[in-house]
């Protein structure tokens, strides 16, 4: 019976492994950049500086004890402003965020560490703190992400992360991996957990507890991004082929044999 059989990195042109390494190279850097940036977003909102699943809790369905201004204040917003003045602006949120005080105290912090940036003239994006009206949009109830943002960022994720694990995965496929269900349960669940990861945005709205689901999925899809990563790279460049992919001119058996 003959059939197509996955050629194994060692047996590729020179030119086709360097274009497959710099590519992982580049998503290994990348995914470093995007571990990062989910810290910078999500790690401090409940006031503890690690990332925890409280923190996706408030980012996905809110904060029913705080406002936006304050879980801003308390992650990403946290270096804008010297901690004492940071302290006031809790202080007036949680005694009642009254008009006298922010007249006299809190404006003129606002304008003098935030206006920079939000104001419409800097980044029509943010909420505008030169106007009253912006200011209250940040010390209403925090009701966490909003649909509408979440919608945006799902598509933009749901696209441009399949094509990511295509590509490593496509890569992963040249390596001799066995059994063979494994090297196929390691290419399929960067695509699950995707879709996981992206559905317990919405339902940690319903539930707080998928922020567990978030994480668990997160790890899973790092975990084979490591494992595809690594063992790509190494059967590329050092692995030893065994002989019977080598009497087989390189190429990986389908059907099962012992070897
Ligand atoms: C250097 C520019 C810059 C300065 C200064 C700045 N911000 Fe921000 N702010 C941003 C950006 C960019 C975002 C959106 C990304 C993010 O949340 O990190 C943001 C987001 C926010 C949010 C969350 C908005 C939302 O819709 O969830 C709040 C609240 C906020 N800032 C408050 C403040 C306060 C209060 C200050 C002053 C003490 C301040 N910011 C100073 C750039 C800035």
């Amino acid at each position: 019976m003959t059939k197509i059989n996955f050629v194994h990195f060692k047996f590729l042109p020179m030119s086709m492994r360097v274009l497959f390494s710099m590519v992982l190279l580049v998503f290994g850097v990348g995914y470093l950049m995007a571990m990062i940036q989910v810290w910078e977003n999500h790690a401090g909102k409940d006031g503890d500086p690690m990332l925890s699943a409280k923190d996706l809790m408030i980012a996905y369905s809110g904060n029913p004890d705080g406002t936006k201004l304050e879980t801003a204040l308390r992650g990403s917003m946290a270096d804008m402003l010297p901690d004492e003045k940071r302290q006031v602006i809790f202080e007036w949120l949680h005694s009642g965020a009254d008009e006298d005080t922010f007249t006299s105290k809190i404006d003129p912090v606002l304008q003098e560490h935030c206006v920079m940036c939000h104001s419409p003239d800097a980044n029509p994006h943010l909420p505008n703190f030169t106007s009253p009206e912006g200011v209250a949009k940040v010390t209403a109830r925090d009701e966490g992400m909003n649909l509408h943002t979440l919608i945006r960022v799902s598509h933009i994720h749901l696209f441009s992360i399949t094509f990511i694990f295509f590509i490593t995965g496509f890569i992963y496929t040249h390596a001799h991996v066995r059994p063979t269900w494994l090297k196929c349960v390691v290419l399929a669940v960067p695509f699950a957990t995707l879709i996981t990861d992206v559905a317990s945005w919405y339902l940690t709205k319903v539930w707080t507890g998928f922020a567990w689901v978030v994480i668990l999925s997160g790890a899973l899809m790092g975990f084979s991004f490591a494992i595809m990563w690594i063992t790509s790279m190494w059967q590329m460049w050092f692995y030893r082929v065994p002989e019977h992919i080598i009497e087989n001119e390189g190429r990986i058996p389908c059907v099962h044999r012992e070897n």
